[in-house]
Parts: C-alpha cells; sequence; structure tokens
C-alpha cells in the first residue's frame, strides 16, 4: 500500500485543478458581462423616466371648508393642507392665504398676540398681519391674498384659491 491511498486527504489531479482554475479571459468576460448588465439597466431606467409623465400632484385649487357653524365669530382657523385661514367676523367669513407675501413662507396664526386680538405671523422673517391679511410690520411687499369664497347648494363654505378678491368682499351667512 502506497503512502496515497492512507492519506486521508482528497487528493486532486493536476488536470482537475485546470478546469477549477478561473482563467484570465473567463474573469475578464465576467467583468465584462457586468458592466454590460449595469449599462443595460441604467439605459432602461432612463428610457423609463423619458417616457413616464412628468406630472406634478398637488392639492386642488378648490376646496370645500365644510359648516359654517364649525367657525366660531372672531376665529381665523388654518387649514394646513390648504394653507388658507378661514376667518369669521361678525359681518360673515373671508378665506386669507397663509402663504407670506415675502418669501413665501407659511404663516401661523398667534391668538394671544396683538393684545389678544390674535395675529398672523411669518416664523421666516417676521412679517406680521392683521387676521384680515393686511400688513402690520415686516419685509413682507404686500398684504395676504383673499380668496373667493361662497357656499354651496348645501349650505358647505366653498373656497377657489385660482379667484382672488378683495379684501372688502365678505361672504355674508
Ligand atoms: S417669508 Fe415671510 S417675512 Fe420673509
Amino acid at each position: 500500500m502506497s503512502d496515497t491511498e492512507n492519506s486521508p486527504l482528497p487528493t486532486t489531479t493536476s488536470s482537475e485543478q485546470a478546469g477549477n482554475a478561473i482563467t484570465r479571459r473567463d474573469f475578464l468576460n465576467e467583468i465584462t458581462l457586468g458592466a454590460l448588465g449595469i449599462a443595460g439597466l441604467g439605459s432602461v431606467a432612463v428610457t423609463y423616466q423619458f417616457f413616464s409623465p412628468n406630472v406634478l400632484f398637488e392639492p386642488s385649487t378648490t376646496f370645500r371648508a365644510g359648516n359654517p357653524d364649525l367657525y366660531p365669530v372672531g376665529s381665523a382657523t388654518f387649514l394646513q393642507e390648504q394653507q388658507v385661514y378661514i376667518v369669521r367676523v361678525p359681518e360673515g367669513f373671508y378665506a386669507v392665504s397663509a402663504v407670506c407675501t415675502h418669501l413665501g413662507c407659511v404663516t401661523q396664526w398667534k391668538p394671544e398676540a396683538d393684545q389678544g386680538k390674535g395675529q398672523i405671523q411669518c416664523p421666516c422673517h417676521g412679517s406680521k398681519f392683521r387676521s384680515d391679511g393686511s400688513k402690520v410690520e415686516g419685509p413682507a411687499p404686500r398684504p395676504l391674498p383673499h380668496f373667493a369664497i361662497s357656499l354651496t347648494a348645501d349650505g358647505e363654505l366653498f373656497v377657489d384659491k385660482l379667484q382672488n378678491i378683495k379684501p372688502a368682499q365678505v361672504l355674508k351667512v
């Protein structure tokens, strides 16, 4: 019996070693295929993006603001999704934009400000507005615009942000 037959380790021949070894050519082929695959995926992604429509999904410019009874007299209610204040005064309703006319920051209603009368304040550069949108101070060049507000047939408030109206126009309910 020879040493090779008694050895516990498996033996391999030189021809088997040659079969398992990755040649330089195989290695380069695999690298090339990988690079082509990545380039192909990239071009598919770019082509898909090119042909898909460029659509921006923005909230509707018109919206229902609910029953007038939801708003107490003397209140300014911020509707976050629409970025509008629904203001109720003894004479009726108006809808005021919550977007500052300076650089477009979203303002905040501060009910305790102006000796408890409440004030719309811009957190960015300090512009301040009364609840009717008129400017009190700060860098904002214009008052906050008023949007058209009306009543639907079933008695809900309806705001159209594409229609700016004069601040004096109040919806009487
Ligand atoms: S964006 Fe409102 S004060 Fe500048």
